[in-house]
């Protein structure tokens, strides 16, 4: 198969920031001018990685189901195959290969189109490495071509060709491409695009462009349909929360942006991720002001050693992290505090390992996601010398789990007897007896109670608790 190249991606140009004003662009219409080709075929899309990801999964199904295409949810009767990936660890590259590799035997149908989009593909060497292990594959766009997206796929399609489009840039904000919400009462809303942190270790800088706001009013508007259209909870969307609105001049900054979606009267109000960095106390009064502000902060930390934290570019010290804590647990007495943690990052020294478990004995986490340090190439941290073994980040990790869940579990027995207003999401995904949804403080409770309840607040009484979930009954009290 020809491949017609229209961008390949370049680590250096992905880096780059030069300083010049975001594009906002504004789509007012979903238009692809081949809707006579969409109307009858079906689309499959599956997605790995982080809430962008899922966002953008939405912008894509809508593209499509906008100019007639119908969402079906298995791979072998689909005409449009999407598979949209995350580069931030190895592990999750290594299960979208062998996504990849099993749909080789269903590309039996001639007009069957695989498509590959997402994080891995703005890594040039990971493009290299897909694009010869799956030749079958005729379509690769990256982050910044999603809304070009229905007409690359018509073009792989009538062309029959390889087509790749995947342009390094900086990135602008795109206004009015359509949406299909994947939750029908829980919405993401993305209020920045990109990351300009450029912590060592990680990818996302380079694949998802530089930090840009969308404007204040753009972002209230989609709110506020939320709101129209009864969701019951919005979480607003940014790899680094904490910078929105910086990097326009519109004189508003993120306290002053979750304060007004507070007041537009959504039930749950959440958002992610905010950096410890710059976590400010006006950010910290509007949490603790608003009921319908969760009060629960993600906040990652990393590592619990000032050396490494260093290495890693994180901009604050184990203490100014502690501070702000106690801050936060001043103003906001119910807070739930979750985090992720690297381990492994090189050469970690045992010392400073342990400074990652003193810290967290400190800190007395909620709830915790943890990792083992996996080299980005491009970034700086894979350079570094790594003398540590494989076998003893495994050992490490696991002990790190064993301090979590101390306070993981000592922080849900804390709820028993308690009476907890839950979001139901659900039947249960272990017992079909049991519904499941979660508490304000993100805690996973499952209880007995008719389906008729899924996507309403319900009340639980707490009667048992588990590391990682809570069992409970329906109560009026
Ligand atoms: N912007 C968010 C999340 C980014 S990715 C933030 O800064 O919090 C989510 C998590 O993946 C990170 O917090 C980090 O703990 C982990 N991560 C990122 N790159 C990694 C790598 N190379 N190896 C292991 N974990 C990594
Ligand atoms: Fe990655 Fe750091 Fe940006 Fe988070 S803040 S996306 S960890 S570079
Ligand atoms: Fe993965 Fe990209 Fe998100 S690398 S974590 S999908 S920003």
């Amino acid at each position: 198969m020809k491949t017609t190249i229209d961008n390949v991606p370049n680590l250096n140009k992905a880096k780059e920031r030069k300083k010049i004003p975001t594009q906002f662009l504004y789509i007012d219409e979903n238009k692809s001018n081949h809707d006579e080709y969409f109307k009858d075929k079906r689309f499959f899309i599956r997605t790995y990685g982080c809430q962008a990801n899922v966002r953008d999964e939405e912008t894509i199904a809508g593209m499509l189901c906008g100019v007639g295409a119908k969402r079906i949810d298995n791979e072998y009767d689909a005409d449009i195959i999407i598979i949209n990936t995350c580069a931030v660890r190895e592990n999750a590259e290594d299960k979208v290969y062998g996504q990849i590799g099993n749909l080789k035997n269903i590309k039996t149908k001639d007009r069957k189109i695989i498509a590959i989009c997402g994080c891995m593909v703005e890594e040039p060497a990971i493009l290299e490495k897909v694009m010869s292990m799956f030749p079958f594959v005729q379509l690769y766009f990256g982050t910044h071509e999603i809304y070009r997206c229905l007409d690359l796929i018509y073009q792989a399609m009538k062309s029959n060709e390889r087509i790749v489009s995947i342009e390094s840039k900086q990135g602008e904000v795109i206004e009015g491409l359509p949406c299909q919400r994947t939750h029908p009462y829980k919405a993401y809303v993305n209020i920045m695009y990109g990351c300009d942190k450029f912590c060592t270790y990680c990818i996302v800088p380079y694949t998802r462009g530089k930090e840009r706001s969308r404007k204040f009013d753009d972002i209230l508007k989609e709110c506020k349909q939320l709101v129209d259209n009864n969701y019951l909870e919005i979480t607003l969307l940014g790899q680094n929360v904490n910078a929105y609105g910086l990097d326009l001049d519109e004189g508003k900054d993120f306290a002053d942006l979750l304060e007004a979606v507070a007041k537009l009267g959504i039930p749950r109000l959440r958002f992610m991720t905010s950096h410890p960095w710059n976590f400010n106390k006006k950010m910290i009064d509007v949490i603790a002001k608003y009921d319908n502000i969760m009060k629960f902060i993600h906040l990652p930390v990393q590592s619990g050693s000032d050396e490494i934290l260093k290495k890693m570019a994180r901009r604050y010290t184990r203490e100014d992290y502690i501070k702000l804590v106690e801050l936060m647990r001043k103003e906001i007495p119910s807070l739930n505090l979750s985090t992720d943690i690297i381990v492994g990052f090189p050469n970690e020294s045992d010392e400073q390992f342990n400074d990652t478990l003193s810290l967290v004995d400190i800190i007395q986490y909620d709830s915790a996601f943890t990792f083992i340090y996996s080299p980005r190439q491009g970034t700086p941290a894979a350079k570094m010398e790594d003398k540590i073994s494989y076998e003893e980040k495994s050992k490490r990790f696991k002990e790190l789990v064993k301090h979590l869940e101390i306070s993981i579990s000592n922080s849900s027995k804390k709820m028993v007897g308690g009476v907890y207003p839950i979001l139901v999401d659900g039947v249960s995904k272990t017992d079909v007896n049991m519904l499941s949804g979660y508490a304000e403080n993100n805690k996973l409770v499952h209880f007995k109670g008719d389906v008729s309840l899924i996507g309403k607040i319900v009340n639980v009484k707490i009667k048992e608790s588990h590391t990682y979930s809570l069992i409970g009954e329906l109560t009026s009290e």
